[in-house]
């Protein structure tokens, strides 16, 4: 879209340029002067709230013209601004100037609206042609707007960045108040999108033979219901036998599900075999009755990163049926997470969220959106596939719905009842049971969200009392504790039943957030083993939004570094788009079973970065079969292209066959020590190869 410029000071300019031009006699002296002083006078002003703001990335909202995000007059410290533009950190806005403009200014600050929230920091940056040319170094809500005015000579790309203040992203609303550009004459500036390169295709189609994918080994504990899908890829029909099932167990020769219960511990090895017209599909299968479960990464699809605080059980419901439509399912995709939103909300107006959180016996009772969860929970298993739920220790989930505090026996025993496998179990206002409390019940706060601890007893208290009584209940559910990295919860989480915890902050749709989340996994990386596995989040691809719907805005390589890295790092598979979105790009994404395999390694080990080339970051993964997964990750703004020599630092020797992960083909040899390995990684991308020892003849 053109921008709409203040027309009248440059029609009098021309005027007033234009009525010199006869004056030949004093012209050479006299419109030298005139015409300094015409471009100052009438210089040309192009504010940036006039401009397509659509273009704008960043992690919450859309970037808002004259408003503050959340629609109120932009105020900064309790001062107002008539102009300007609102965004959030991380965000990102381009205008393209080819050199016509002279200056940019602005008076920038997090807006007085996200007062009493946590969060509200960020650092304003100029970048023109990428160079930065000033930054607000950081600032907080409560800050005076900070005023900047930088020189835009023969600048032809100007960014505007807000980056978050180095504690997450949370609430960071950020104006650019006033901000305007200013220029000789009427120049159409227009903002423009991240071009994000074509989406390429890596991942073959999968034969019409059948193969069977997924993990190798499952846990269960015995007397728990059983329900295993055996996901296997080939023409349909195709009929499914097994050999060495142990005696509670049968296979449904049609839908490949494996059902009923084990009375007694024990590793059972049974052979899957899956067979259609076109031949014959067999896989070793290990299944541990023990006391642990989740022993491989779990696989599925939560409703966060997509529907936040619109889902319904409807949505859920198209979400499981997509995951079998679509074949995802024949990948070893499993659980269907219902994330917060599915209790009644403390105070929203929204009519299907108000109500009674519990009856008078305490028990939890779902919102109008739900209704009947034990009839959702079949729903999903009918499917073939598991049913996640979602709560928090703390009076209220981060969403500020009813969450389980003095209640937690009951909800577990809710959960259970109702069919669920799966407890994503979120601190949010735990930590405000010691602040903020309410004047009329002192023991419930009335936030969501409170602080976190350094101390860890007071950190594992309800996460211990939930795995306790998940613990007792006669089914299996995997529990998922949230809290964000706290008091290093990898060192603790399996003493309190966890089977997978956060790490880290939420993720958010942008590459600083992936990465800057990736780059802390290795911290926690030696504590993943079956049964325990480091949560870096959801994943960010496909249509995301959190509620505003909109393709992942992560290039086609950052996706396939995003998913491979957290294939290697054993991290919970669970997609966070819109299912019924899927295109065809992300579906090859999440469909490599070569690539999952990494993931879903019964060896359980971790990757980390084991060395770094300039801005390429190695990382290994140790597998079952005594192979090696090797992600060559280049974190820079370049294509890097190397020859890489230290393949011994990953603990490989002798000579090994290389395999391209993504393609699924052999790419050739290398012996170790002998000769390089030449590479070429695309900008924030990856080469996913796996070393297999060659025998020596
Ligand atoms: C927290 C969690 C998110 C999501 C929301 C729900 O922010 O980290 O993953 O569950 O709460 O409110």
């Amino acid at each position: 879209m053109m921008a709409s410029l203040d027309r009248s000071p440059n029609h009098l300019k021309y005027v007033f340029v234009n009525v010199m031009k006869p004056l030949r006699l004093f012209r050479s002296v006299i419109c030298a002067c005139l015409l300094t002083a015409a471009n100052g006078l009438f210089a040309d002003t192009v504010w940036i709230d006039q401009l397509n703001l659509s273009t704008a990335i960043q992690d919450y909202g859309t970037a808002t013209s004259k408003k503050s995000l959340d629609g109120h007059s932009l105020t900064i410290a309790g001062k107002t601004f008539e102009r300007g533009f609102a965004t959030h950190a991380e965000g990102w806005l381009a205008i393209r100037l080819d050199g016509k403009a002279k200056s940019f200014s602005a008076q920038v600050g997090v807006d007085d609206e996200v007062k009493g929230k946590p969060g509200g920091t960020a650092e304003f940056v100029i970048l023109g042609d990428g160079d930065r040319l000033w930054s607000s170094g950081l600032m907080r809500l409560g800050d005076a707007a900070k005023a900047c005015q930088v020189s835009l000579a023969g600048v032809k790309l100007l960014e505007l960045v807000v980056n978050d203040g180095g504690d997450n992203h949370y609430y960071d609303h950020a104006n650019w108040a006033e901000a305007k550009i200013e220029s000789d004459g009427p120049h159409p500036f227009q903002t423009f999108a991240r071009n994000k390169g074509p989406a390429y295709i890596l991942t073959p189609p999968a034969p019409a033979t059948p193969r069977i994918n997924g993990a190798s080994v499952f846990g269960v504990r015995p007397g728990s219901p059983f329900l295993f899908t055996v996901p296997a890829t080939g023409k349909r029909p195709m009929k499914f036998t097994a050999t060495g099932l142990p005696k509670g167990l049968e296979l449904d020769a049609q839908t490949g599900r494996i059902t009923g219960r084990l009375a007694t511990a024990g590793t059972y090895i049974a052979t899957l075999r899956a067979e259609n017209s076109e031949g014959v599909g067999e896989k070793e299968f290990r299944i541990v009755c023990g006391d642990r479960i989740a022993l491989t990464p779990p696989m599925g699809w939560n409703s966060w990163n997509c529907f936040a605080g619109e889902v319904s059980a409807d949505r859920v419901k198209r979400a499981a049926e997509t995951m079998v439509k679509t074949g995802l399912i024949n990948h070893g995709w499993t659980y269907i997470n219902v994330d917060d939103f599915w209790q009644h909300h403390r105070d929203s107006n929204d009519p299907t969220l108000t109500g009674k959180a519990r009856d008078e016996k305490g028990n939890i009772m779902p919102n109008q959106r739900f209704g009947d969860m034990k009839a959702l929970a079949d729903y999903i298993h009918e499917l073939g596939l598991k049913a996640g739920l979602y709560s928090s220790p703390g009076p209220w989930t981060c969403g500020g719905c009813a969450g389980s505090y003095g209640h937690e026996r009951l909800d577990a025993q809710a959960y259970a009842e109702w069919g669920f496998d799966y407890l994503k179990y979120d601190w949010c206002s735990y930590g405000a049971l010691t602040e903020g409390m309410s004047a009329t019940d002192p023991k419930v706060p009335t936030v969501s969200w409170g602080r976190g601890t350094s101390d860890v007893a007071i950190a594992q208290l309800p996460y211990r009392l939930m795995g306790e009584f998940l613990r007792q209940q006669p089914r299996d559910i995997v529990y998922s504790l949230c809290q964000y990295g706290m008091s290093n919860v990898w060192a603790w989480g399996d003493s309190v039943n966890g089977n997978c915890w956060r790490t880290t902050n939420d993720i958010a749709g942008s590459w600083k957030s992936m990465s800057t989340i990736a780059l802390a996994q290795d911290q926690a990386a030696t504590w993943a083993k079956p049964g325990n596995w480091n949560d870096p989040d959801m994943l960010i691809l496909g249509v995301i939004g959190w509620g505003n719907p909109q393709p992942t805005r992560l290039t086609p390589d950052e996706q396939y570094l995003h998913f491979s890295l957290w294939c290697l790092f054993s991290a919970p598979l669970l997609i966070g788009c819109d299912m019924e979105k899927l295109d065809d790009f992300t579906l090859g994404l999440l469909t490599n079973d070569e690539v999952i395999a990494i993931n879903q390694d019964a060896l359980g080990h971790q990757a980390k970065c084991e060395d770094t080339v300039g801005e390429v970051r190695v990382y290994s993964k140790k597998l079952e079969d005594g192979s090696v997964a090797v992600g060559f990750c280049n974190f820079g703004p370049k294509p890097a292209k190397l020859d890489y020599a230290n393949l011994a630092r990953l603990g490989l020797k002798g000579s090994l066959r290389i395999r391209d992960l993504w393609r699924q083909r052999d790419i050739g040899t290398v012996k170790v020590g002998q000769e390089p390995l030449p590479l070429e990684i695309p900008s924030h991308g990856i080469v996913l190869l796996k070393f297999v020892q060659m025998a020596t003849p």
